[in-house]
């Protein structure tokens, strides 16, 4: 069995032939070496799993030999032979990770017992390191499962968010493309005005969701072709306050709360629900306010014509510290125009 193979390595010849005859009659499979180069040569090419060594050898000592093979094969076990003045050597050994040291003279129970020991030893430690490079793939394997698990999860929700805010926008304003558009104007505007990466998900999520409370506002009122009386005004303007309502209970819509809630407040106080004023609307808001105005003029609607860019950009300066908060203003013109085109580019109709 090519497990029990040992290699025994002493200069002594007559030495060399008793542990021969002992291991021989106990089953193991013997390959012999005169000296430590020697041995570490045999070593070498055979890998057994097991060497037993005399420390003292010409050519090469055992504590050599002892590294080079622990050096070769880290799970090589290595039992040292050893006589009574070389003790200190022998539990030196042990530190540079012999399995053992056996005193001279030999005695044949407790040698084969301590052979037995040290080959049960290296392959528990065989197993054990095999048992955690197992433990430690599955980690793995569980990690990536998760990663991907996540990512589709994401990715189910990020669908599922435009084919709401899309299906939103087409019985109101009446093209997709148009949420596309202020989506990637507002992700563009946030960067220049220094919104961090981690905060990004929530301000795209409030954009495409921002007129979600719609859904509660009548037909009748929604798509009337004519201007609303006062009346279905104060019914229209309960959307921001119906949507708040729909989406605060969903964990990961939470962070679009902001921007559903406060996109109809102006920076001078005068917008609604809550009449907030300035810094009190959330900067979301402040910045879903800015570009849906320009993707408003800057595309034609069932009741306004198209304005061109430079139009609708000297019309949001006018209303920078009033409707608008002027910094994101500001943080918006930094936007270059080629960006906004590219922008209006990819968002055409499918
Ligand atoms: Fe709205």
């Amino acid at each position: 069995m090519a497990q029990r193979d040992i290699l025994i390595v002493d200069d002594d010849r007559q030495v060399r032939d008793v542990l021969h005859q002992i291991f021989l009659s106990a089953g193991y499979n013997c390959l012999l070496a005169n000296d430590g180069r020697e041995g570490l040569e045999v070593f070498r090419a055979a890998r057994p799993p097991l060497t037993v060594t005399d420390l003292k050898m010409p050519a090469m000592t055992g504590i050599e030999l002892l590294q080079k093979v622990r050096e070769t094969d880290g799970d090589a076990a290595v039992i040292v032979l050893t006589g009574a003045a070389d003790v200190k050597t022998a539990i030196d050994s042990l530190k540079l990770g012999a399995y053992d040291f056996i005193m001279k003279p030999v005695n044949v129970d407790e040698l084969l017992i301590a052979a037995e020991r040290a080959l049960e030893r290296r392959q528990l430690l065989i197993e054990r390191r095999e048992y955690h490079e197992l433990l430690e793939r599955r980690v793995v394997e569980a990690t990536r499962d998760l990663a991907s698990a996540y990512k589709e999860l994401q990715e189910t929700y990020r669908s599922t968010l435009e084919a709401l805010g899309s299906a939103l926008d087409t019985r109101d304003v009446g093209t997709e493309a148009h949420s596309r558009r202020v989506h990637g104007y507002a992700l563009a505007t946030a960067r220049e005005h220094g919104v961090a990466e981690r905060d990004q998900p929530d301000l795209a999520h409030g954009v495409l969701l921002h007129d979600i409370g719609k859904i509660g506002i009548p037909d009748a009122i929604l798509l009337k072709p004519g201007p609303l009386t006062p009346e279905e005004w104060t019914i229209m303007r309960r959307h921001p306050e119906i949507g708040r309502a729909l989406i605060e209970k969903i964990p990961f819509l939470r962070g679009a709360v902001p921007i559903v809630w406060s996109h109809h407040e102006k920076w001078d106080g005068t917008g609604y629900p809550r009449g907030l004023k300035g810094a009190e609307i959330p900067l979301g808001a402040r910045i879903f306010m800015v570009v849906d105005a320009f993707d408003a003029m800057t595309f034609d609607r069932p009741y306004s014509k198209a304005k061109p860019v430079d139009v609708a950009k000297a019309e949001i300066r006018r209303c920078a510290g009033t409707h608008f908060d002027p910094v994101v203003v500001e943080s918006f013109f930094r936007v270059p125009e080629a960006l906004l085109e590219e922008i209006r580019r990819r968002s055409v109709e499918p």
